[in-house]
């Protein structure tokens, strides 16, 4: 995680980071980067790795990852909870994330601080969350009137001390669909790029405009979370192959439905997030 979107910050692309729902959506998004030859982050929230289990999620990341020519991160998204943190990087995550962002700034760093020894111990990636991103992860609700946007000064304080691969932090955009037009802080993210010198995780991606992600990218976003957009499409795919087909119950084929939407969408973002060409030549500048 930590080469590849430093290499995604230097050159002015991002890394498009989507949370699998399941086994076909995994290989969806692998298939995905693979055609585009692009790198991807295959990434999971809490309830779906309680739902599998680490040893299904490590097992279909493995077989559709390990013979692929392109950069395939397993990276945990939003996590409270630093046992099962830890239970991911032993099982073959390559990359972390700590979210102690509704605590006071000393004690989330202190929180992020026991997470970077996990991350060196079991060498491996790592994600931490400054200020407060709206909207709900995970069945955890931040209202707009509790969203804090990131202070770059902060910024800076948290990024030294903790070395990270990817830096979450809220710059006014939210997870889940947009009830307004988002009004995304530029100068904000610009100013924490200048400071930190992290890569930045822009969370909140789905329902962003074009001219958002480009603005953003260019400024220091070198992972962008979709979520919410994959969940309507891999629902939506069904439906619409049963409504189109009601007398067909043959699974594989309303499976590769969903698979092909899935995959469409993800060729779609990967696109625009400027991955496309950068999988084998990240590989090779790695050796
Ligand atoms: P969306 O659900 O808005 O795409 O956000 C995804 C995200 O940021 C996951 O951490």
């Amino acid at each position: 995680m930590k080469p590849l979107l430093r290499d995604a910050m230097d050159n002015g692309y991002a890394v498009a980071a989507f949370n699998l729902v399941d086994y076909n959506t995994t290989k969806a998004m692998v298939k995905a980067a693979e055609e585009l030859n692009a790198p991807v982050i295959c990434q999971t929230s809490s309830k779906t790795i309680k739902y599998f289990s680490h040893k299904e999620i490590v097992s279909w990341v493995r077989t559709v990852a390990e013979d692929s020519p392109v950069p395939v991160v397993l990276h945990l998204d939003h996590c409270h909870d630093i046992a099962m943190i830890e239970e991911c990087a032993k099982a073959g995550w390559t990359s972390i994330m700590i979210d102690a962002s509704e605590l006071p700034f000393e004690q989330n760093l202190e929180q992020s601080l026991k997470v970077r020894e996990i991350a060196e111990k079991y060498g491996v990636g790592m994600e931490a969350e400054l200020g407060q991103i709206m909207g709900v992860e995970d069945d955890m609700v931040v209202d707009e009137a509790d969203s804090v946007l990131t202070d770059p000064e902060d910024a800076k304080r948290f990024c030294d001390a903790l070395d990270l691969s990817a830096f979450a932090c809220a710059v006014g955009t939210a997870h889940g669909y947009y009830k307004g037009e988002p009004v995304v802080d530029f100068d904000r993210i610009q100013a924490i790029n200048t400071l930190t010198k992290t890569p930045m995780a822009l969370h909140g991606g789905t329902g962003l405009s074009d001219e958002t992600f480009a603005k953003a990218i260019a400024r220091g976003a070198a992972k962008v979370n979709i979520s919410t957009n994959l969940k309507h499409v891999w629902v939506k795919s069904f439906v619409d192959y049963h409504l189109a087909k009601p007398t067909d119950f043959e699974p594989l084929r309303v499976g590769d439905a969903q698979y092909q939407a899935c995959k469409a969408m993800f060729h779609g973002f990967i696109e625009k997030f400027g991955g496309k060409d950068r999988g084998s030549a990240f590989v090779a500048k790695l050796g």
